[in-house]
């Protein structure tokens, strides 16, 4: 597959948040959304659907079909056995993080989340008048590692819930069984309910698999949400759907003691979507996957030979490259400097708390052209 070809002028036609946020003469690296067409059945099944104006409300059917896709790919995919009376269908991954901080804590209980993490984790917790807990990442300017010792020593005696990301925004690890084991530990010495958001699991480069948090143990399943959708691996986020997979009844009761309406109706489309990508849309993921890759070690090799004062490694997972600035003391801060100065928008790292102060984020899914010219422009920002 080669995405080569993107045209511009298609990509400033779209109405999205990537491309309509920024003025024209911006090029943007930032939300992650992919710039790739649509995976072409895709395409033909959302047109179908409006060439017969076919947008009435779902069947209740349709959720079952979702229940069912993730849990055939759920096993084929990841060896996890899920079934599909365990899946709930949601609006989105981020509404499973509130729900669940709503259903299993109380008011003034707490989560813990590790940081640097995607921002709505940390919005999440004290919208819904929960305290928020903070454990940052071992950055050690290569590497990114869980801190068992200071996770311990924060949890508190009124924590609940642990906020987990796996593979990570933005530091895009994919965290190996034996991590993940060792955090299953922290979280049964300390009874915690895991949400663990694993949205990039389609997105793991081959050096590395993705270990979903709930398939390590039984004991681990009963106490874990995995909150996932097909939006980032197909690029469908503005069609809403994702789903919530739990590991017992018990959760899945105390989940579903919130009012049903409060989760919202579901999209028509965004069911029939997810429905199809997760059943056929493997090859394409595949092909899309290699694509990434490329751009992946592209932008890496990009950012040692050029910018050598950027430090950066390579992510395991995630078509988002996590640039450690500092070094370069850029005023008044990388994000606002990049935008300013190489009219480039990427992800201001200090809104993913604390550990991000001084980092930018650079969304690698768009044509090799396009790629190019974003680091070339900041590159040349940086030499003026
Ligand atoms: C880790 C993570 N979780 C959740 C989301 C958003 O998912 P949704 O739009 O389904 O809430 C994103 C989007 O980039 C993400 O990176």
């Amino acid at each position: 597959m080669t995405y080569d070809d993107l045209d511009l002028a298609s990509l400033r036609r779209r109405r999205g948040e990537k491309w309509a946020t920024y003025p024209d003469d911006v090029l943007p690296a930032w939300v992650a959304d992919m710039d790739f067409p649509l995976w072409p059945p895709l395409r033909e099944l959302l047109a179908e659907r409006v060439a017969i104006s076919d947008l009435g409300y779902p069947r209740e059917a349709a959720l079952q079909e979702v229940r069912e896709a993730f849990a055939a790919r759920a096993g084929r995919r990841f060896a996890w056995p899920v079934e599909p009376r365990r899946v709930e269908v949601l609006t989105d991954v981020v509404q499973g993080l509130y729900l669940g901080l709503l259903a299993f804590s109380a008011p003034g209980e707490a989560a813990i989340v590790q940081t640097p993490i995607y921002p709505p984790f940390l919005h999440a917790v004290p919208e819904c008048g929960r305290r928020l807990l903070i454990n940052q990442l071992r950055w050690d300017g290569a590497a990114y590692a869980i801190d068992l010792d200071g996770l311990r020593a924060a949890i508190d005696g009124g924590t609940r819930l642990l906020l987990f990301c796996n593979p990570q925004n933005p530091t895009g690890r994919a965290f190996s069984r034996a991590e993940l084991e060792a955090l299953a530990d922290v979280v049964l010495e300390h009874d915690l309910i895991v949400l663990s958001d694993e949205i990039h699991a389609d997105l793991v480069y081959p050096a590395r698999t993705h270990t979903p948090f709930a398939g390590l143990s039984p004991e681990i399943a009963a106490r874990t949400v995995t909150l996932t959708s097909a939006s980032k691996a197909f690029n469908i986020a503005g069609l809403r759907c994702a789903v919530a997979v739990f590991g017992s009844d018990a959760l899945q009761a105390r989940f579903n003691a919130l009012p049903p309406h409060v989760r919202g109706g579901l999209n028509a489309l965004g069911l029939a979507a997810t429905v199809l990508v997760w059943r056929d849309g493997q090859p394409w993921l595949d092909a899309t996957l290699a694509y990434l890759a490329a751009n992946r070690d592209f932008a890496a090799r990009f950012v040692t030979d050029h910018m050598p004062a950027i430090r950066h490694t390579a992510p395991e997972a995630t078509y988002l490259a996590w640039l450690d600035c500092r070094q370069l003391g850029l005023d008044p801060d990388p994000y606002n400097f990049f935008l300013e100065q190489a009219r480039v928008a990427l992800s201001d790292g200090a809104a993913f708390g604390s550990g991000g102060e001084g980092f930018v984020r650079l969304n690698f899914a768009t044509s090799r052209t396009i790629l190019t010219e974003v680091l070339g422009r900041m590159h040349i920002a940086l030499m003026d």
